[in-house]
């Protein structure tokens, strides 16, 4: 996710501005910026890659005078992360830097450019600081541009603007994306994305709220809500610890990724959804010609988003797929058929057995597609395509809002797939894109079904083992819990089909043998009730998780009722999630950096 970065005072602006960026660098980036106006002369500086390459081009930049300046590390959704592309973005005489998307900038570009305006981005972000400038040519107020401006912008932002006209105002406008602004008794003003940055610097901040927009200057802070009205600052301290911080006052990165979910898979859609398609700006439609199978590959909990997509691409692409786990698929002699489309999945984009497997498949001249969470990563670079998860960056290094964005990528492309293939009616594609809207909010944590996990968890710190059971999709999501719990907790679990227990795992069932059963009820309910049953049975202890009822369980979950069971899928994947985060904290383990694992596995 960007990072935005904002200040107004006559200390060392560009060091303010780039310490703060630095600060913001867990949020992920593959480009930085920034622009500041001092003497009424603006300087920018703009560098592809990690902070330290835009700092080695500013090493010459002297900031000693009061001054504005704005700053921006960008995570690449429109556009690739080219120097062109990062922001700040450049006006006539204006700059701006924006956090979000807005969903209706090609239109507001196409009037701009039928109005002569020349873009150098591929960007949305810069049809707002021309948008701004085209109504301060007409009403001469910088306010009133800039109100105005706002007002015509649709989607998610978080913004800041800095004009030559106004050397000694920085306007901002937040909603949809996260912003805090940061004053002192020394009348320096201070933005950031999130607060880590003031810290030492502000002495309080206002968190702004959807809808706030006004202006700073060296005397005034000027705040108007989503109603025009103008509202008095609401000052609070700021915590003194930066990582925790960064961590936003949860545990554990994991925590507080297990929270993002809802946000990231919200962000995921942004600008993919119609009422009656899918949208993928970043492929050619003409990439699924002559294909008639699917393959998918990866590793650990990207296997298991991709074994889940199996399912949709046979249920609702009517095309066969296959998935391979990529250790095993590059060392094989596989068959690789020109009508195969070879689809890697990976979060990191570096891990080196996925990687092989991809260039594997382009020496056998198969068209390649690559689901990746990190722009310009390896595999990004490798494939013929590439869709983005925009989960953020993840730093947990057990996957959680990952996994939910890599399903959520692959609903969304079984859906565009099926209407290439005419697969499914209208009504149908309605009805699955009406379901995917509903995702965010199936993804919210609900704090009592989290204070009924930390109850609960402290009943499984042992035990000779866990089986976690489901059927049809609900068994990659079983393995994907029994990886967290695996992972985080060191304790043995494995997913299991649950019609398999009884062809042999069923022998090790007693007290001491727990079953993390999922019971969607809107697939299969019987049939998976059974298993547990022929479980329950024999005694092994049983948590249940499912929206109705169920007494055969020593433990019982119950999530929110659904109208379908994909919305079943993702509230089962918060509690297998929660369920394993809670048993590790339990144990006293270091839930983001578990023993023997790194975030990313680069080596064979
Ligand atoms: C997931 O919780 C694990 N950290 C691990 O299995 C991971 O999914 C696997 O190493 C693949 O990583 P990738 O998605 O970056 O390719």
């Amino acid at each position: 996710m960007c990072g935005i970065v904002g200040y107004l005072g006559d200390k060392n602006t560009k060091e303010i501005l780039l310490s703060g960026l630095k600060e913001l660098e867990y949020r992920g980036y593959d480009s930085a910026g920034i622009a500041v106006l001092q003497d009424g002369e603006f300087s920018i500086y703009k560098a592809v890659g990690k902070l330290v390459n835009l700092e080695e081009k500013t090493k010459e930049f002297i900031t000693d005078k009061f001054a504005v300046g704005i700053g921006h590390t960008r995570w690449a959704t429109h556009g690739k992360p080219t120097e062109l592309n990062a922001h700040p973005h450049l006006g006539e005489s204006s700059y701006v830097v924006h956090n979000g998307i807005i969903e209706n900038y090609a239109e507001l570009k196409q009037k701009l450019q039928e109005d002569g305006v020349k873009f150098l981005s591929q960007t949305d972000t810069e049809v707002i600081v021309h948008q701004f400038e085209k109504n301060l040519l007409a009403c001469e107020d910088g306010f009133k541009a800039f109100s105005k401006t706002i007002s015509e912008l649709e989607g998610a932002y978080a913004t800041l603007i800095v004009t030559a006209s106004l050397p000694d105002t920085i306007f901002f406008a937040k909603h949809g994306s996260p912003m805090l602004v940061g004053v002192n008794d020394e009348d320096e003003k201070f933005f950031a994305s999130s607060d880590s940055p003031l810290i030492g610097l502000a002495k309080e901040v206002n968190y702004f709220e959807d809808g706030d927009y006004g202006y700073v200057t060296k005397d005034e802070l000027v705040i108007y809500n989503k109603n025009a009205e103008k509202t008095k600052p609401n000052f609070s301290q700021l915590s003194t610890d930066k990582l925790s911080a960064q961590k936003d006052g949860y545990r554990f990165f994991m925590e507080k990724e297990i929270y993002e979910q809802s946000d990231v898979i919200a962000d995921t859609l942004i600008g993919r959804l119609s009422d009656e398609e899918i949208v993928f700006d970043e492929i050619d439609k003409n990439l699924f010609d002559g294909i008639n199978e699917i393959k998918l590959c990866a590793c650990g909990t990207s296997y298991h988003s991709a074994l889940s997509a199996s399912y949709m691409f046979e249920r609702y692409s009517k095309i066969r797929c296959s998935v391979e786990i990529a250790s095993e698929f590059r060392y094989r002699s596989p068959i690789m058929a020109k009508d195969t489309l070879f689809v890697v999945i990976s979060q990191s984009g570096e891990t080196a057995d996925t990687l092989e497997t991809l260039k594997m498949a382009k020496r056998a001249n198969l068209k390649t597609l690559v689901i990746c969470n990190v722009d310009n990563s390896s595999m990004v670079r490798e494939a013929d395509a590439c869709i983005l998860t925009r989960a953020g960056i993840e730093k947990g290094v057990a996957s959680t809002k990952a996994f939910a964005t890599q399903v959520t990528v692959f609903w969304m492309l079984s859906l565009y797939v099926a209407k290439l293939r005419d697969s499914l009616t209208t009504d149908e594609l309605k009805y699955q894109i009406h379901l995917l809207r509903e995702t965010p909010v199936a993804t919210k944590v609900s704090d009592e079904i989290h204070e009924k996990i930390k109850r609960l968890s402290k009943r499984y710190l042992h035990g000779h083992g866990f089986f976690f059971i489901g059927r049809d999709i609900f068994f990659p999501l079983a393995l994907e819990g029994a990886l967290k719990l695996k992972e985080i907790s060191y304790l043995h679990a494995e997913g299991y089909p649950s019609g398999e227990m009884k062809h042999g795992p069923i022998a090790l069932a007693d007290p001491e043998l727990f079953t993390i059963a999922l019971l969607p009820e809107h697939l299969l309910y019987e049939k998976s009730k059974n298993n547990v049953e022929e479980l329950s049975a024999r005694d092994s202890t049983i948590c249940a998780i499912s929206a109705k009822e169920f007494d055969k369980a020593d433990d019982f979950i119950k999530i929110n009722p659904c109208k379908d069971y994909m919305l079943e899928f993702f509230e089962m994947m918060i509690v297998v999630q929660l369920l394993s985060l809670e048993i590790s904290i339990r144990l006293g383990n270091d839930v983001d950096m578990p023993r023997n694992l790194a975030k990313s596995v680069t080596v064979e």
